[in-house]
């Protein structure tokens, strides 16, 4: 059995700890923050746990493996040391602040033979992979367009935008749904209340020729997370919040018809049935993390790799600052 340990235990650390404790792949022997009265909070929660304030004592110790869920600026660092100390590291989205950090990481994964996977949560969640396997299956026709919806009052981060903060949920699923990166992008964002973008609007061009827009927002009255998938014979929307029927599948479109003689194009509208698949009832968290300790087991490749979650943080950057040679143009109004 795997001995692991997890560095970062602010807002989100203590729900890897508390999957961690409950699966039974691996022993969750130890933990870390900087912050003493975090540390003591888990460590009195969990009492088998060995706390340490120095993340280099914490690598010294004999963990097989290491969950950073720390401050996304400090991850490229962390997961280094880790890897080179012989690690196997699962890292919180996004994997780094730049994709020339992640490019590295990955590489230093392969060359130290460890799996390295990106907490990329929403990739392990039924109705995510539910969507997928209707686009895989065809069952939508060609895809015309995705659009993502995701806002909040709040949280506000200290240390990144809302860009890195919420736009990367939607990257990582628009990237596993396509299976290709955009090839053009877009974004506008604002600064309303500080001096970091709180909200903003990405837009990407695929090769397939799908397009897709992100609305993210730390400021808006109502909790918003909903997606519609268009497709040539059917349309999707996927709303995260509905405790019921977070998948529905509606049989509708728009039919043009060939004029047969001089007169108008007549357009028809479908108005088929809705359908609301039955999902698995499972805590995407749980099988994420069961996934990043059975490819420890077997060496298999974790859906959410190094080159996934390099791919996630490229697409990113593209919007934000048009890095790509193809990109239109990047607007980013402060
Ligand atoms: N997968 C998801 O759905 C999801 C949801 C929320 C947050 N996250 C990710 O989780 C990560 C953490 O986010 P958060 O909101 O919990 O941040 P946070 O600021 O609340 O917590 C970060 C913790 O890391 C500790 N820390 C920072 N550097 C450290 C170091 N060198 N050694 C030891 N401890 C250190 C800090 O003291 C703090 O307690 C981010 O990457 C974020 O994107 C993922």
């Amino acid at each position: 059995m795997f001995r692991v340990g997890l560095v970062g235990l602010g807002y989100w650390g203590p729900n890897l700890a508390r999957v961690l404790a409950n699966n039974e792949r691996c022993d969750f022997s130890a933990c870390c923050d900087l912050d003493p009265r975090k540390l003591s909070k888990i460590t009195r929660q969990y009492p088998s746990l060995k706390g340490y304030r120095d993340y280099d004592e914490l690598l010294k110790s004999d963990i097989d493996a290491v969950f950073i869920a720390t401050n996304i600026g400090t991850h490229y660092e962390l997961a280094k040391h880790a890897l080179m100390r012989g690690k196997h590291v699962f890292v919180e989205k996004p994997l780094a602040d730049s994709s020339s950090k992640a490019a590295e990481l990955t590489k230093i994964g392969h060359f130290a033979r460890r799996t390295l996977m990106t907490g990329h949560t929403f990739i392990y969640s039924p109705p995510v992979v539910k969507v997928k396997e209707l686009i895989d299956s065809g069952s939508l026709g060609d895809l015309r367009y995705i659009s993502f919806s995701r806002v909040n009052l709040g949280l506000y981060q200290k240390d990144v935008d809302v860009i890195w903060d919420l736009a990367v949920h939607d990257l990582s699923i628009l990237l596993y749904w396509l299976g290709e990166s955009p090839i053009q992008a877009w974004s506008f964002g604002r600064a309303c209340i500080d001096t970091k973008r709180d909200v903003a609007f990405l837009w990407f061009r695929f090769p397939s020729g799908v397009i897709a827009s992100c609305e993210v927002s730390w400021l808006a009255p109502q909790k918003m997370r909903r997606t519609c998938i268009i497709g040539s014979d059917k349309m999707v929307v996927y709303d995260d919040l509905d405790p019921g029927e977070k998948v529905k599948l509606f049989e509708r479109g728009v039919n043009l018809a060939a004029p047969s003689d001089f007169g108008e194009f007549q357009l028809t509208y479908r108005m088929g049935d809705v359908i609301s698949p039955n999902l698995a009832n499972v805590e995407p968290l749980a099988v994420e993390i069961d996934h990043f300790l059975k490819c420890i087991e077997t060496g298999e490749a974790p859906v959410t790799n190094g080159e996934f979650g390099t791919d996630v943080v490229r697409a990113i950057e593209i919007a934000i600052e048009g890095a790509q040679a193809e990109s239109l143009a990047v607007v980013n109004a402060a």
